[in-house]
């Protein structure tokens, strides 16, 4: 009989470097409410945005995704040729072949890499980091990078004040590669395809029933993340840091507030760059891993609790170790 032979792979896997990009121009609530019928009062106090950024028309989703995956691979310490695999997290691309993750590969210069895209909307990232380390310890790939990148304003009705209040432009993104130790934890995941019908696409722009997405974000959210502490073998008072998906400031503080009742620390960080990056989807995470450690708020060694959830309705949690 044939035996096939296995590939070996990594004992455990960690984030060896992250990076992110934000387009130049800042839209202020303000500036908003000149063509829609909104304040800054509003946006505010029901979301919790005071600004966020938008791309140029010529500057696209791979672009972003590009100068974020190359800061992650340099904040890694590597050449784009020690990475083999990049997985594109995303929900705007504006076509749907070709898949952006090829030509994101190509022009940071990963040669021949495996490449594809991976859309699970607003927890697109946490899939992909999943997919990541299990593609690590599998020995599938060795250095994989994630991004997680969108061009919201691309499917945005512009006078739509429900949406065009929330959503923004950027990209976030991590190298993942083999450890030693366990720097990721065990996914959890899942999807509501029962209520699929509240955050989608008609006409070519993005719809959402904010309060009912709003109602599941608040009540099913903090259970999947506690159980992502649960799988990973971590109490909630473990945890350093707490980055859920940024899409509304009052779903991050309710995520928060319900850990807190048990057991995570006051002095647990929470992240909030909501407040001036809007709500970028898949990318919302690893951009704000990168901005709260160049704040000093999130260190090397730090243990975070990501947690992203949005349209499918899909959600992935998991524990990593902040490189
Ligand atoms: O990222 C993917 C996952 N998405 C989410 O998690 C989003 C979850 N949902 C939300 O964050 C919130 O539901 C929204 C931010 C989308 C909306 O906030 P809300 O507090 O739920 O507002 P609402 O839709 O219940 O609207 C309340 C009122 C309405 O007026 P009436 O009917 O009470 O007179 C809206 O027409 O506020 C009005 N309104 C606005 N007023 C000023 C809605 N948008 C605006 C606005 N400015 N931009």
């Amino acid at each position: 009989m044939t035996t096939l032979r296995l590939a070996q792979g990594a004992t455990a896997s960690r984030i060896l470097g992250i990076g992110s990009f934000q387009p130049e121009r800042i839209v202020t609530n303000d500036e908003l409410s000149q063509t829609m019928d909104t304040t800054d009062e509003w946006i505010l106090e029901r979301v919790g945005i005071a600004e966020r950024r938008f791309a140029a028309k010529d500057e696209s989703l791979v672009d972003m995704a590009v100068i974020a995956g190359a800061n992650a691979v340099a904040d890694a310490g590597l050449a784009p040729s020690d990475v083999d695999t990049v997985i594109l997290a995303n929900c705007t691309m504006p076509t749907p072949i070709p898949n952006g993750a090829a030509q994101v590969a190509d022009r940071i210069g990963v040669k021949a890499a495996g490449a594809f895209d991976l859309n699970a909307a607003c927890a697109g990232f946490c899939y992909a980091l999943n997919l990541a380390s299990d593609l690590v310890r599998a020995g599938s790939a060795r250095r994989v990078l994630v991004i997680g990148a969108e061009k919201l304003t691309d499917w945005i009705d512009p006078v739509d004040r429900a949406n065009a209040i929330i959503f923004a432009d950027g990209a976030g993104a991590a190298v993942v590669g083999p450890a030693d130790e366990p720097g990721i934890g065990p996914v959890v995941w899942g999807s509501a395809g029962d209520v699929v019908d509240l955050i989608g696409m008609r006409d070519g722009v993005i719809y959402q029933e904010g309060q009912s997405v709003f109602r599941w974000a608040t009540t099913q959210i903090a259970p999947i993340a506690l159980r992502a502490l649960a799988v990973a073998g971590i109490e909630p008072s473990d945890v350093d840091v707490l980055i859920p998906h940024q899409a509304n400031l009052r779903i991050v503080e309710s995520i928060a507030k319900k850990l807190r009742a048990k057991g995570a620390r006051e002095d647990m960080v929470v992240a909030d760059d909501i407040v001036y990056s809007g709500n970028t989807s898949s990318a919302s995470i690893p951009m704000a891993m990168d901005h709260m450690r160049a704040a000093g708020l999130v260190k090397p060694g730090d243990v975070a609790l990501l947690v992203g959830f949005g349209a499918g309705l899909s959600y992935a949690g998991q524990v990593v170790i902040c490189p």
